[in-house]
C-alpha cells in the first residue's frame, strides 16, 4: 500500500482554492480527496533560487553526464541488489552453465531492458514475455529463464511499451498475472475487455460513455484552464490511465469517485516502495518530436530530435541536442536555462498518463493507420470510415493538436545544431515515428554502459503482425550515422528485414553482437526475444493489430500463457519441441560479457559455446527460417464470440469489426470539438500569463478554419507510428 504524495495534493487543493477565490476551510481540507482534475499542472509556482541550481544540465557527446541521482540509483542496486539476484538466477557453485561466479570477482554485466510500441498487443506480449523471465513465477523459475527481470538495470519503454512500463511501477511492481488479470485483494488488472475509446460499447450515446468522456474531458479542461495547451494527446493519456495506472476498477470506471490516476507523476516514481528499496530497474520512456514548424502527418525521418524521459528528467543525448531538463520543473518555459518570470514556474506537468500518452501519440499519422486498415474492408465500409476520418483529421491537421504539446525548456540552447532551439513548444509524438519501434536510443547511450539488451520484441511489421526486424534495421542507421560520438554502435544484424526474415532470427529468440572484437567490446550484446509463432504448432492469438483496443478475458489469459510458454521454451532446430537448455543458454548470455571484465578474461564455458552456435546470429553464416517447421503464422480468434454480449450492435452488425477503431475516430471527433470550443471561450479569460504570452499563436483554430479543404488533402504513403 501506498499513497502518492498526500501532502502535495493537499497543497494543490489549496492552491486551487485559493485560486478560485474559495475561502479554505478546515473541512476542504479534511475532505480533500483524489480528483480527476489532479491532472491540472501548477502554474505560477514559485520557481527554485537559480543562483545556487539550475533546472537544466547542458553537456556534449564528449563530456556526456548522467543526472547524479541516476548514477547513484544505477550503482546502489548494482551493489546491494543484483550480486544477491545473479547469485540466485545463475547459482552460487558451478552450474550448468559451467562458471564459478565468484571468478567474476564481484563484475556483473549492465542489464537494459527495452519494450516496444503497439498498443495493448505490445503491452500484453511485454506482459507475457516478463512473467517468463521473471524470478517470482513456479514455471519460468524451473525453466531457468525466471531471474533475467531480476538483474536488469534500465527498462526502457515506448508507446504501448510505455503503458506496461508505467503500470509495474504505479503498481509498486507487481508480479505480471496480478497486474493484467487482477487478483482477489486490491488489483482489478488492466481491463482490456473495455474498449479504452469507447468503454461501454460503441453506441457513443449510452450514459456510462458519456459520463466517461465528461470525466476525460474535465481532467482536460483543467489543465487548459490553467493556459496550458492542450491537445488530443490529453484526453488519450487520461484513457490510457483507467487502464494502467491503478486507481481505477469495475465499479468506480463510470464515476468521478477517485482521481483514475490524474496527480500521479512521473517525478514520484522514486516514491514508490520498490524503488526505495532499488527492486526495480531505473525506467525511461521515449518520445519523438515533431519539427516545429513542418507540420509533418508523415512519419520522420531519422533526423529529429529523439528525447526520453526518466523520473528525473526530460531529455535528450542526442549530440545536437544534449540537455537535460529536471522533470518536476517540465512544463515550464526556459530561455538559455531561465525562466521569464522566477514566480511563474511549472509543477504536476508530467502526469503519469501524459508521459505514457506522450510517447504513444501518434495522431499526426492516423490517416496512415486508416489507409492501411480500410483495405480490408468492404469498399462501402471502407468509404464510411475514411469519410469519418477525413472530417476528424482535417481539423486536427494543420494545428499542434494533433501533438503532445510540451513547453520547451531548451529554447535557445546549441543554436546553431538543434533545430527546435527558437521554439517555445516542443511537439512530441509518438517513439515509433521516426521508424524506431523499439525505445533503443536510451540504453545505447554512451554513459550508461550498457553490456547486455534484453529486447521484448512485440512490433507488428509483416502481413501476419509478426515483428520482421525493421525496427533494428533503422535504429542500426540512426546510431552509426547520427549518434556516433554520444551512444554506442549497434551489433551486426541482418541488413534488412527480408534477410531476418530468411534468417528465422525474428522468429525465436536470438543473441546479436556475442563477439565483439575490441576489449571494452564496441557494442552490447542484445538478446532478443520476438513475438513469435507457438512453437508446438498451437494456433497463434498474440500476433493482433496495434489497433485492437479491447481483449476478452479469455484472450488476455491466453495472450499471455501463449507467450510465457514461448518465451521459457526457446526453441529445437528443425522440431517442434521446447529446448530444454534455454534457460541455461539465456543466463549464458547475459553473463557473458562479465568474462571479459576480468583479467585475463575467462574463456567461455562448453556449454555456453554451444548455446552460442544454436541462438547467436553469425553474419558469415547466418542460420535460415528452415529450422523452425511446422509454425502456423496466421492469427486465430480464440474467443470469436467474446464481444457479443456487451449487445446486438457488436454481434450483428458489421461494424463488430471495427468497434474500436470507429469508436476512437468518433470520440477523437468529440473530443477535438470540444477542445477548439475551449479553446474559443478561453482567448477571453486568460489566467496564466507567462504561458499564454508565450502561444505561438492566439487562435490556433482559425488556421484550419481558413485553412482551403478538400483539394490540398491527400493520404501520406507511410503507416502509422504504432502500428508497428
Ligand atoms: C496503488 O498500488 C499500490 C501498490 O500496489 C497499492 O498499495 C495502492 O493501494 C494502490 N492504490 C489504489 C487506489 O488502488
Ligand atoms: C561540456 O562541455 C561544454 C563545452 O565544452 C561545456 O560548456 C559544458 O559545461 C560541459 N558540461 C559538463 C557537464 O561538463
Ligand atoms: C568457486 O570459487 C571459489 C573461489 O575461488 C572457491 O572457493 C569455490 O570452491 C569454487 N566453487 C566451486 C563449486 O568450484
Ligand atoms: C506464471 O505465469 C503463467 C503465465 O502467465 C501463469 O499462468 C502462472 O499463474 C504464473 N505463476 C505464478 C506463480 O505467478
Ligand atoms: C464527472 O464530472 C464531470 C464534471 O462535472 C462530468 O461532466 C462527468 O459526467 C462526471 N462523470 C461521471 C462519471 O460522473
Ligand atoms: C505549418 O503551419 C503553419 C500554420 O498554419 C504555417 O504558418 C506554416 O507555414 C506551416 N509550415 C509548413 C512547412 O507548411
Ligand atoms: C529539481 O529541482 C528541485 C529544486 O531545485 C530540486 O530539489 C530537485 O532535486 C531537482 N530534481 C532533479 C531530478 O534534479
Ligand atoms: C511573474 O509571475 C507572477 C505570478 O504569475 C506575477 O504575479 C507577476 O506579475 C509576474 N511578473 C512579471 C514581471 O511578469
Ligand atoms: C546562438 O547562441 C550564441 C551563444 O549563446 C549567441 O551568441 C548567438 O547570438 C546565438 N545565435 C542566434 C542566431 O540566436
Ligand atoms: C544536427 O546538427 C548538424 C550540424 O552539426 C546538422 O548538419 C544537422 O542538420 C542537425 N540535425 C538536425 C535534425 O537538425
Ligand atoms: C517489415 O516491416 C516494415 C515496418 O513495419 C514494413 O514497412 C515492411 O513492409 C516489412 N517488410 C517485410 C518484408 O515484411
Amino acid at each position: 500500500m501506498f499513497h502518492l504524495v498526500p501532502r502535495r495534493r493537499l497543497k494543490l487543493r489549496v492552491l486551487l482554492a485559493i485560486y478560485l477565490l474559495v475561502p479554505v476551510t478546515s473541512q476542504d481540507v479534511l475532505e480533500s480527496q483524489d480528483s480527476v482534475i489532479d491532472y491540472a499542472p501548477n502554474t505560477n509556482v514559485q520557481c527554485p533560487d537559480l543562483s545556487t541550481t539550475s533546472l537544466i544540465r547542458v553537456f556534449t557527446p564528449q563530456n556526456q553526464t548522467l543526472h547524479p541521482e541516476e548514477t547513484e540509483y544505477v550503482s546502489k542496486r548494482a551493489s546491494d541488489v543484483l550480486p544477491d539476484a545473479w547469485r540466485d538466477w545463475l547459482g552460487v557453485s558451478t552450474a550448468e552453465h559451467g562458471y564459478n561466479l565468484s571468478a567474476f570477482q564481484g563484475n556483473f554485466p549492465r542489464v537494459g531492458m527495452a519494450i516496444p510500441g503497439g498498443g495493448m498487443r505490445a503491452a500484453l506480449y511485454a506482459a507475457g514475455c516478463l512473467s517468463g523471465l521473471d524470478a517470482r513465477n513456479d514455471s519460468a523459475k524451473a525453466a531457468g529463464t525466471g531471474g533475467l527481470l531480476q538483474v536488469v538495470s534500465y527498462m526502457s519503454g515506448l508507446s504501448g511499451g510505455s503503458w506496461i512500463t508505467g503500470s509495474l511501477f504505479f503498481n509498486n511492481w507487481p508480479t505480471i498475472n496480478e497486474m493484467v488479470l487482477g487478483n482477489d485483494k486490491d488489483m482489478e488488472g488492466w481491463l482490456l475487455e473495455l474498449s479504452l475509446a469507447t468503454p461501454d460499447g460503441i453506441n457513443l450515446f449510452s450514459d456510462k460513455n458519456q459520463a466517461f468522456f465528461g470525466s476525460v474531458l474535465w481532467s482536460v479542461m483543467a489543465k487548459a484552464n490553467k493556459g496550458v495547451d492542450t491537445s488530443i494527446t490529453d484526453p488519450w493519456s487520461r484513457m490510457i490511465s483507467y487502464h494502467f495506472l491503478n486507481q481505477t476498477n469495475r465499479k468506480n470506471f463510470f464515476t468521478n469517485d477517485t482521481a483514475h490516476g490524474a496527480g500521479q507523476l512521473w517525478s514520484d516514481i522514486p516514491l514508490i516502495p520498490a524503488y526505495q528499496q532499488h527492486k526495480t530497474p531505473f525506467p525511461i520512456i521515449v518520445a519523438d518530436s515533431r519539427p516545429v514548424g513542418s507540420n509533418l502527418t508523415t512519419s520522420l525521418s531519422l533526423d529529429p530530435v529523439v528525447y526520453e524521459i526518466t523520473p528525473l528528467e526530460f531529455a535528450s543525448y542526442d549530440p545536437n541536442l544534449s540537455a537535460a531538463m529536471n522533470l518536476t520543473y517540465a512544463g515550464t518555459h526556459l530561455s538559455n536555462g531561465k525562466p521569464e518570470n522566477g514566480s511563474a514556474c511549472v509543477t504536476r506537468f508530467d502526469q503519469a498518463g501524459f508521459i505514457m500518452g506522450t510517447s504513444a501519440s501518434l495522431f499526426n499519422q492516423l490517416f496512415d493507420f486508416a489507409r492501411n486498415s480500410i483495405s480490408a474492408f468492404s469498399s462501402d465500409d471502407g468509404d464510411g470510415l475514411l469519410y469519418v476520418l477525413k472530417r476528424q483529421l482535417r481539423e486536427v491537421r494543420t494545428r499542434a493538436d494533433d501533438v503532445a504539446n510540451w513547453p520547451s525548456p531548451f529554447n535557445g540552447l546549441k543554436n546553431t545544431t538543434f533545430e527546435d532551439s527558437d521554439k517555445n513548444w516542443l511537439e512530441l509524438i509518438d517513439g515509433a515515428s521516426n521508424h524506431e519501434n523499439i525505445p533503443y536510443a536510451p540504453l545505447f547511450v554512451r554513459a550508461r554502459g550498457m553490456d547486455v539488451i534484453v529486447t521484448i520484441e512485440g512490433s507488428a511489421d509483416e502481413s501476419n503482425n509478426w515483428p520482421n526486424g525493421s525496427s533494428l534495421v533503422f535504429t542500426n542507421q540512426r546510431q552509426s550515422t547520427l549518434l556516433r560520438s554520444s551512444h554506442q554502435q549497434f551489433p551486426p544484424i541482418p541488413q534488412t528485414p527480408e534477410a531476418f526474415i530468411e534468417a528465422g532470427v525474428n522468429a525465436r529468440p536470438t543473441f546479436f553482437g556475442c563477439d565483439p572484437k575490441q576489449d571494452p567490446p564496441e557494442f552490447p550484446l542484445v538478446i532478443y526475444l520476438p513475438n513469435a509463432p507457438p512453437l508446438n504448432g498451437d494456433d497463434p492469438v498474440t500476433n493482433t493489430g496495434t489497433f485492437k483496443l479491447s481483449y476478452t478475458r479469455k484472450h488476455q489469459s491466453l495472450f499471455l500463457s501463449q507467450v510465457h510458454r514461448n518465451t521459457i521454451s526457446g526453441f529445437t532446430p528443425n522440431a517442434n519441441t521446447p529446448d530444454p537448455n534455454f534457460g541455461t543458454c539465456l543466463q549464458c548470455a547475459a553473463i557473458d560479457r562479465a568474462r571479459l571484465k576480468v583479467s585475463p578474461p575467462i574463456p567461455r564455458s562448453a556449454l555456453c559455446d554451444q548455446c552460442f552456435q544454436q541462438y547467436c546470429y553469425d553474419p558469415r553464416n547466418p542460420p535460415s527460417k528452415l529450422a523452425l517447421p511446422g509454425r502456423k503464422q496466421v492469427f486465430v480468434d480464440p474467443d470469436p464470440a467474446g464481444f457479443s454480449k456487451l449487445g446486438n450492435f457488436f454481434s450483428k452488425n458489421k461494424f463488430a469489426l471495427i468497434g474500436g477503431l470507429a469508436g476512437l475516430v468518433a470520440l477523437l471527433g468529440a473530443m477535438i470539438g470540444g477542445l477548439l470550443l475551449w479553446k474559443r471561450r478561453k482567448t477571453k479569460q486568460q489566467t496564466y500569463k507567462r504561458v499564454n504570452t508565450l502561444h505561438e499563436d492566439d487562435a490556433p483554430w482559425q488556421r484550419y478554419l481558413d485553412h482551403p479543404r478538400g483539394e490540398s488533402y491527400e493520404l501520406p504513403n507511410h503507416r502509422g507510428s504504432l502500428a508497428h
